[in-house]
């Protein structure tokens, strides 16, 4: 049974109560907490630096999981780390040198993880997979919470999972856009093993029922 991970993203939290979401999901019983950063640059939208990172680091002790579509990267790499990011994860067209951003992530003390949008093709994979501890499949394409799950991403998850099958290393494949109770199981069948969501959890009243749902659909 894979080690199966929810990671609520914060975009679609309340943010005028950022830190009572954050401690009410991780009691609910989220694996980790994923922070969407956003720079208006990247991605059409604007959210939040290293300084919300840093405010959320002391109330919670779960991972913190940075999804950065901001570009130039390294600089914020570095930043994000140092406010108590546990894993950074980053877009390849968003780096100059994607080997070294990686590179920069591992030392400063983070698992890495790659980014691949929708139309992003797996050849970033090639010689990058030894060195991520995960691999990201957007399944929307970045910038909003509350769209719909891109059906495509399937095949790709399916492909990905063969290639961290053959890599023989402990890599995980997180799924991030469009995730609620109705795909999750698909999602995790297709061969993914940790799920962001954020509407379809945030949106609700219970966050508990929300997850414990989501985690009997994948026993
Ligand atoms: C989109 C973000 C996602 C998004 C997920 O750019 O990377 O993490 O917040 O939100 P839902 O689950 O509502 O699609
Ligand atoms: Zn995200």
């Amino acid at each position: 049974m894979p080690n199966y991970r929810i990671a609520p993203s914060i975009l679609s939290a309340d943010f005028a109560r950022l830190g009572e979401e954050v401690v009410a999901v991780a009691e609910a019983g989220a694996d980790m907490i994923h922070i969407d950063v956003m720079d208006n640059h990247y991605v059409p939208n604007l959210t939040f630096g290293p300084l919300v990172c840093r405010a959320l680091r002391p109330i919670t002790s779960k991972p913190l999981d940075v999804h950065l579509m901001a570009t130039p990267v390294d600089k914020l790499v570095v930043e994000f780390a140092k406010a108590g990011a546990d894993i950074i994860t980053f877009h390849p067209e968003a780096s100059e040198h994607v080997d070294r951003t990686i590179q920069t992530i591992i030392d400063s003390g983070c698992e890495a993880g790659l980014v691949l949008n929708p139309s992003t093709p797996l050849n970033h994979l090639e010689w990058t997979l030894e060195k991520l501890s995960m691999v990201l499949l957007m399944s929307v394409n970045p910038g909003f919470g509350g769209q719909t799950f891109i059906e495509s991403t399937y095949g790709k998850i399916n492909q990905v999972r063969d290639m961290i099958k053959e890599s023989g290393r402990d890599i995980s494949l997180q799924v991030d856009g469009g995730i609620n109770i109705r795909n999750i199981r698909s999602i995790a069948m297709a061969g993914a093993d940790t799920f962001v969501s954020g509407s379809a959890i945030f949106g609700v009243e219970n966050y508990c029922d929300v997850i414990t749902d989501m985690r009997n659909e994948l026993l």
